[in-house]
């Protein structure tokens, strides 16, 4: 901490889609965070936005027949709904439509030029309208597909305007090397540092068959690239390169929040731009993994994602931002279901803070007409444990939040909510109130609990803002938590509170089998816990691939050459995605992998895959894996399991087994 102004951005949302929870997930990370750098005083500025020119959203309204700017207008009006909505309050909402904004991109498009940064040259390659990326693949006949949306690709033969990217492999590199915050967390750093290590291409930055978009200053031909556009974004709302507004010398530096799908853009692209055009780089690069349902990446692509109508139906808001920070590790990829929210809610939040505070406040009501006893000076050794346990949740929640490890900072909260939880169930206050002697005793036990109520409440106020807020006021105190900031908050500091308010649970159970049903039967995306439309449908095949096999080859006695169905049986086989990816030092052949197997927790597997395939080729990959192996120890690290993949050609170059559809994870393959 310690920062005086602290700037955090998101990355805008293309307009050609409607706002889904993996949009939310970023926003409400960002928001969260801003919210926990005001709450201890430091002047913040949160923004958001949109991605509004290029193909995919030109296409997006030729589909809805109607102007480009209407389109883009209407899905605006969405994304901020669908924000408002969910308790998120940026600072400021940038659209690369906005005049101001194009003003900056004319701007740095120009000083670039003028150092000799750009040039006019001819562009052939395929291209991704879906990623707004020319891609690296091989085939001059027929369209190949995109590996990320399986669509085919546009051929490009055009004059182009380069980007001298190919120059910035050393500057780029030293700022890898100088600053090893730039980009994380690690397993991203070192992905960018391998990518720029193999050598950059020139950039494409123009094009001339497409319309939507900034004409290039003095070309109006050549249309500027999307990505070259919208990066620019994050200085143009601060009024760098325009007279819109004056932030920028107050701001930037930024803390860019990015999912991983993003990453080449942020790190290498931009940085590169603005070192090239002699303006600071930002202060890091953030890169967090996906929201997955069924081991796959949430999204329009599969049209997978968790609709944000059907959560605001059963949950609310706070409900939602904790189980995505809570759940989630910020920086990997991980599952979300209606179950396991459901379970967060009614383990954590029910009965964790929710069942703290009534407990708490219903006993002040009861045994001190609502009036919360002082704390006083004397106090025993459970006491003294408590006020440790509130002091160390603090700091160990501020240390985590600092590094944005926001699941282990709540975890932090939680260990002081269970500690008061365990402290009021070993006095028995209830046994106290029964006895007049006891009076003095129960008032410690009561004004302990209140007074440590008093701290996490202000503590996971970033986290449930709405329901700290409501605690705040059932416990009779003034102000707004989020304003006021816990580091200054002194245990046993006196409040000015008069009586306890009206007592309601801020977090009732719920129940989980009939909600689950109403979701299953209602819900055009169910939940990861039903069967989406696709494996409906492989549910139908007729007979399931081992059936068929052992019905034909009979019960027993297979030739000797040949193995038995129950000798198959044995190997377990299956499906897995993989979270990261990283070389093993001194190991020229060994990739480090850590698999998601649908199993409770991530498994390392090492794979002798290194001289074929990059760490970035394989993240997000799904494989296959022999789930049943015993571990063994490479290189001093455990390996888990084993990947499946065919072995080509003369030097058995190995190519990975995949899939063709969607497929969960752990999913067996027999
Ligand atoms: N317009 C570009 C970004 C330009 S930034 C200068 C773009 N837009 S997007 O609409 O596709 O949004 C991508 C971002 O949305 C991801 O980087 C991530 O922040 C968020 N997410 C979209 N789906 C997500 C998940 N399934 N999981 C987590 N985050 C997701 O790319």
């Amino acid at each position: 901490m310690g920062e005086k102004t602290f700037y955090v951005t998101t990355p805008i949302y293309y307009v050609n889609a409607k706002p889904h929870l993996g949009h939310a997930y970023t926003t409400l990370v960002v928001d969260t965070l801003t919210k926990y750098k005001r709450q201890r005083g430091v002047d913040s500025f949160f923004l958001t936005g949109t991605d509004e020119h290029g193909i995919n959203i030109e296409r997006a309204a030729e589909a809805k027949g109607i102007p480009l700017l209407q389109h883009a207008d209407e899905v605006v009006d969405e994304f901020k709904a669908a924000f408002g909505r969910l308790g998120i309050k940026y600072d400021r909402w940038i659209r690369t439509t906005d005049a101001h904004h194009e003003a900056t991109v004319r701007k740095l498009w120009t000083i670039l030029e003028e150092r000799g940064w750009i040039y006019k040259g001819n562009y052939e390659g395929w291209f991704c309208g879906y990623c707004n990326e020319f891609k690296d693949v091989e085939g001059e006949e027929g369209s190949p597909l995109c590996p990320i949306h399986q669509r085919p690709l546009d051929r490009v033969a055009e004059e182009s305007y380069f980007f001298r990217l190919s120059e910035f492999q050393k500057p780029l590199l030293e700022l890898y090397e100088s600053r090893p915050d730039f980009v994380q967390p690690d397993v991203r750093r070192n992905e960018v540092i391998s990518f720029v290590s193999g050598g950059l291409k020139d950039l494409s930055i123009s094009r001339v068959s497409v319309k939507w978009g900034i004409p290039v200053p003095n070309d109006p031909g050549h249309t500027i690239y999307v990505w070259f556009d919208a990066l620019i974004n994050y200085i143009s709302a601060l009024g760098w390169g325009n007279d819109r507004y004056h932030d920028f010398d107050r701001y930037w530096p930024a803390l860019h929040m990015v999912g991983k799908d993003i990453l080449r853009f942020h790190t290498v692209y931009w940085p590169a731009f603005l070192l090239g055009a002699g303006i600071e780089p930002p202060k890091m690069v953030f890169v967090h993994g996906m929201l997955l349902r069924g081991g796959q990446k949430m999204g329009k692509t599969l049209g997978n994602a968790i609709q944000l109508e059907v959560l605001h139906q059963y949950f609310s808001n706070d409900q939602i931002r904790y189980y995505l920070l809570r759940e989630v590790v910020f920086g990997q990829d991980g599952e979300v279901t209606y179950q396991g929210l459901i379970d967060r809610v009614n383990s954590d939040l029910a009965d964790g803070i929710g069942n703290l505070a009534s407990r708490t406040l219903t006993m002040i009501r009861n045994y001190f007409d609502g009036k919360p006893p002082r704390l006083r000076e004397s106090q025993n050794g459970d006491v003294s444990e408590v006020i440790r346990q509130i002091e160390e949740s603090k700091k160990r929640f501020d240390l985590e939040f600092s590094v944005l490890n926001f699941s282990r900072g709540i975890e932090a909260a939680w260990a002081g909510i269970a500690r008061v939880d365990k402290f009021i169930t070993d006095s028995r206050p209830w046994v106290l109130a029964k006895d007049p002697a006891a009076r003095e005793q129960l008032e410690t036990v009561l004004a302990v609990s209140y007074e440590a109520l008093r701290q996490l409440v202000l503590l996971v106020a970033p986290v449930l803002p709405d329901t700290s807020l409501e605690l705040w006021q059932q416990m009779g105190l003034s102000g707004e938590p989020l304003r006021i900031n816990p580091n200054e908050t002194i245990w046993g500091a006196p409040v000015d509170v008069s009586a306890i308010g009206q007592i309601t649970p801020a977090f009732p159970k719920m129940d989980k089998g009939k909600i689950m049903a109403e979701i299953d039967s209602s819900s055009a995306t169910p939940s990861s816990g039903s069967l989406s439309g696709d494996e409906s449908k492989k549910q139908e095949s007729p007979v399931p691939v081992a059936s068929r096999t052992s019905a034909a080859a009979g019960p027993s006695s297979p030739p000797s050459d040949k193995i038995g169905i129950d000798d198959f049986a044995k190997v377990e086989l299956r499906a897995a995605t993989v979270l990261e990816a990283e070389r093993v030092p001194k190991a020229d052949k060994l990739l480090r992998l850590v698999v998601d197997l649908g199993e409770e927790k991530p498994r390392q597997i090492l794979a002798g895959i290194a001289e074929h395939y990059a760490p970035e080729d394989v993240v997000g990959k799904k494989i296959i894996v022999v789930a049943n192996l015993a571990p063994r120890k490479l290189r001093g690290l455990e390996s888990n399991g084993m990947l499946l993949a065919a072995s080509v050609g003369d030097e058995g170059r190995p190519v990975l087994a995949t899939f063709g559809e969607e497929v969960p994870n752990g999913a067996r393959l027999k």
